[in-house]
């Protein structure tokens, strides 16, 4: 197992009715931005929820902030910030909001030129201005991580940004969001959330036995919890054990001391920063191929994952390595998600291409966990995915 030093200074509040709880946790004095995407928490009641439990804070709103949060509304937002005297910042959404929100946490406290640069010149952010989230769609972990995601659809651009100081300062978990969440979405969570487990454990064996064990229940309990979900998004217990085990899959505890991957991430966040396509599903196009081109150094741990999440015994070590991806895909497509690109865009040929050329001019020459994946390896895997 390698060094690590590991602090997540996030309090989580979990559970039935935690919404009201709110109060309790942003300071009394502060001025409040509410943050909040295209309106699906004003047909949930979520929008009531958090407004009563703020009726004795100053707060000022902002909705509208779209799937893939967009550069250009979130420096809508921090006009406001600066306009209102803003001092503390609430997200209540999925993942675009939260990350739309760090992104407004770190460009509120900015000194440099422009904001885009903490994106393109990946500057690390200390200090932000404090936030907390009301979690209302389980999938990404960034209710209790320090990352998020940015794009910018005037050049087609989806960058990633973070920094020990972005973690919220609480995070509420209330599995009742579920009730009103498009099949679409819950499918895309758990895909999501069992990609990002992937990431940090289909690597190489380095004697991490629990850190294994715990990915290993994260996925088995998204395995478990699929169809039931699915079936009726009101089911509570199903409910809790998927949002938790989203938010397990990506606060920082399975991955460390062990090598992560990530490659997975890097390529399906061009394809929506191309094409517009969901996140989890571009998660689940690359998935397959990048596992099939990297079988060599990953087939000890795909086999493990075969044999201990989805009880394939048989054959030698590669069989069963490649008997999991197959397993994975499957998985994928029996909640109904495509795991071809030509499934989603006739528009595919010269894609490898591109995202190998974006890879390049970044300097982003060596991907994965031995960080040997080059611009070429990429083109090799896209290709792989049409
Ligand atoms: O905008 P509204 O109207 O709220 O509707 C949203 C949106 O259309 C809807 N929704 C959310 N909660 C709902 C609901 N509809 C009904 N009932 C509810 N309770 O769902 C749609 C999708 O929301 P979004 O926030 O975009 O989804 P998700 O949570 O999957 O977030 C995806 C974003 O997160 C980034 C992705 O790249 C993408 O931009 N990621 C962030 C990560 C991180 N910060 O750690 C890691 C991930 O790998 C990922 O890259
Ligand atoms: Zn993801």
């Amino acid at each position: 197992m390698n060094n690590f030093e590991f602090k997540n200074p996030t309090k989580i509040l979990f559970g039935k009715g935690q919404i009201e709880s709110i109060e309790n946790e942003i300071p009394k004095d502060a001025k409040v931005l509410m943050l909040f995407g295209g309106g699906s928490i004003k047909k949930n009641g979520i929008y009531e929820q958090v407004k009563t439990a703020l009726q004795n804070h100053e707060v000022v709103e902002f909705g509208g902030i779209p799937a893939n949060p967009e550069y250009s509304v979130l420096m809508k937002a921090l006009k406001v910030i600066k306009e209102e005297n803003i001092t503390y910042l609430l997200a209540v959404g999925g993942g675009s909001v939260i990350d739309g929100t760090k992104f407004l946490s770190a460009a509120a406290l900015y000194e440099g030129e422009g904001p885009w640069e903490i994106l393109t010149n990946k500057i690390p952010i200390l200090k932000g201005m404090p936030f907390g989230t009301v979690l209302t769609l389980p999938a990404t972990g960034s209710e209790m991580n320090s990352g998020a995601v940015i794009t910018r659809k005037d050049t087609k651009e989806k960058l990633v940004m973070g920094g020990t100081g972005l973690y919220p300062t609480f995070s509420v978990l209330d599995p009742q969001v579920t009730h009103s969440i498009p099949h679409r979405q819950l499918v895309n969570g758990i895909t999501d959330a069992f990609t990002h487990v992937l990431e940090q454990y289909i690597t190489y064996p380095i004697g991490a036995a629990l850190q294994d064990r715990i990915s290993e229940s994260i996925l088995q309990t998204l395995i478990e919890v699929a169809p039931k979900i699915l079936a009726d998004p009101t089911d509570h217990t199903a409910a809790s054990n998927f949002m938790w085990s989203c938010t397990m899959a990506l606060n920082g505890l399975i991955k460390q001391g062990v090598p992560t991957d990530w490659a997975i991430h890097a390529m399906g966040h061009e394809l929506t920063a191309l094409y517009g396509i969901d996140h989890a599903r571009t998660l689940a196009v690359i998935a397959p191929s990048h596992y099939e081109y990297n079988l060599e150094t990953k087939k000890e741990k795909l086999a493990q994952y075969a044999e201990r999440v989805w009880n394939i015994t048989d054959g030698s070590t590669e069989d069963k390595a490649r008997a999991a991806i197959k397993r994975t895909e499957a998985f994928f497509n029996e909640m109904g998600i495509d795991t071809k690109l030509s499934q989603y865009t006739d528009d595919y040929e010269g894609t490898a291409e591109e995202i190998s050329k974006r890879f390049k001019k970044r300097g982003m020459e060596g991907l994965g966990e031995h960080q040997n994946l080059t611009p070429e390896d990429v083109e090799k895997i896209v290709k792989m995915s049409y």
